[in-house]
């Protein structure tokens, strides 16, 4: 084993409180959905009772809609700012009563990161075993999505909020936060103590964040309330990528388990409209990928983002687009003085390298792109996405995110937000194997 694979095992062990994981101390002190999931995929590896234990106790805060919150706060933690009191899931009447938590999601990944552990696992049979007692509750999650974000009946789920997204202040958002004029809230950021501002979004920015929220509340996180009333109501590549992605894993995982064709049949009626709506109304042709559409004021939001190319994970592009995607990567994100891939279009004015999602280059998204770039052929761009990774975390450590622009890692002081973050250590270590 390489030292930098030990390395990572220790970050994740470090994390794991007994339950479940931490993403980083301090900084992220509960458990996140997408987090866990791509933190199982490591622990898989080498630890599986910890990833199904990761999963499980995920998924023991589904609420009876079939809902699955962004953060459950298992522990009472102040040095996290908006916690359990802001968020109050309890207004929801079907909000799990064992656990607090948000009353807003993240992306679905943990269909995907059920099978990724099936395939990991070196017993099948016991594999199987425990994804039955699981594979339900994800299905109940899918139905959950279908059945109240998608109002126009097309086959795309909205989101709500940005912290839903996953990319927190992605650039694409100021679009939206130039139709809102939130209060100035009186608060007291945590994030601020721990990690250098101006690698965070800015305090207006999260005066947006808590409006929403503050909507959202107000009508006791009604799904048919938020899409009528919140002012951010997207229909994300991202999470809908994860969306497609997953369903394909439940069909997949059901199959081998047998006597589930309902839920497959359901399920391929799900992803068949899913594809088609997502493959009509997300790709933008003139830019030659995928894109955000705001629902809320009915208009594309056209711009470049490592979003654009995480449908190649879920296989959703032709051949022919995944050939001009990977082509306006490496035009506009790939010159040999950036490390792949930004999470913003560095040739924009809105591009900041140093600034959480609105530039930097994360290690999730890299590791949907290294595996998307694969399927399709594109092996030497997937090494290099591979590589680009492994640089940059050997150079600075295991950060939550990293500086696209090469010349700044000669010091070693290129790795931005919380440190010892556990699903670099994960997705690294599948890499590794890869
Ligand atoms: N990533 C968000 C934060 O920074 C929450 O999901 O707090």
């Amino acid at each position: 084993m390489n030292k930098l694979e030990k390395q990572a095992i220790e970050v994740l062990n470090n994390n794991w409180t007994g339950s479940f994981s931490i993403p980083c101390a301090n900084l992220y002190p509960f458990q996140w959905k997408w987090d866990s999931g791509f933190i199982a995929i490591g622990f898989a590896h080498f630890d599986m009772p910890k990833a199904e234990k990761e999963i499980e106790t995920l998924l023991d805060a589904q609420w009876g809609n079939g809902f699955i919150p962004h953060i459950v706060f298992h522990t009472d933690n102040d040095s996290y700012f908006p916690g359990p009191d802001f968020h109050r899931s309890d207004l929801h009447p079907l909000a799990s009563k064992k656990y607090k938590s948000t009353g807003m999601t993240q992306p679905p990944v943990t269909g995907f990161v059920l099978e990724e552990m099936y395939k990991i696992s070196t017993n099948k049979e016991a594999s199987l075993k425990y994804i039955e007692t699981v594979i339900d509750k994800v299905y109940f999650n899918h139905q959950y999505f279908y059945k109240n974000r998608d109002p126009q009946n097309e086959g795309l789920v909205y989101i709500y909020h940005n912290w839903e997204s996953g990319t927190d202040n992605s650039p694409i958002w100021d679009d939206i936060w130039a139709t809102m004029n939130p209060p100035e809230y009186t608060f007291e950021r945590r994030d601020t103590t721990h990690v250098d501002a101006a690698q965070r979004p800015s305090k207006r920015e999260y005066d947006h964040y808590l409006h929403i929220i503050e909507i959202a509340k107000a009508n006791n996180y009604s799904d048919e309330k938020i899409a009528e009333l919140s002012p951010f109501l997207v229909q994300d590549p991202l999470f809908n990528a994860m969306l497609i992605k997953s369903n394909q894993s439940l069909i997949a995982l059901y199959k081998f388990l047998g006597d589930n064709s309902d839920k497959v049949a359901q399920l391929e009626k799900w992803q068949a409209k899913s594809k088609e709506s997502f493959n009509n109304k997300l790709f933008d042709e003139e830019i030659g990928a995928y894109i955000h559409y705001d629902l809320r004021n009915e208009k594309p939001l056209r711009y470049l983002s490592s979003s654009s190319f995480s449908p190649l994970f879920a296989g959703i592009p032709s051949k022919e687009r995944a050939e001009r995607m990977v082509n306006v990567m490496l035009e506009k994100f790939g010159n040999e003085n950036q490390y792949l891939c930004a999470s913003f279009d560095p040739t924009s004015d809105r591009f900041n390298p140093k600034k959480y999602w609105r530039g930097p280059v994360w290690i999730n998204l890299n590791w949907m792109l290294f595996n998307g770039l694969k399927e399709y052929g594109y092996n030497d761009i997937s090494k290099r996405v591979k590589q680009d990774s492994i640089d940059m975390i050997e150079k600075n450590g295991f950060y939550e995110y990293f500086d696209s622009r090469k010349e700044m890692h000669k010091e070693g002081k290129a790795g931005y937000g919380g440190n010892h973050f556990s699903w670099s250590a994960a997705l690294l270590i599948d890499m590794l194997k890869n």
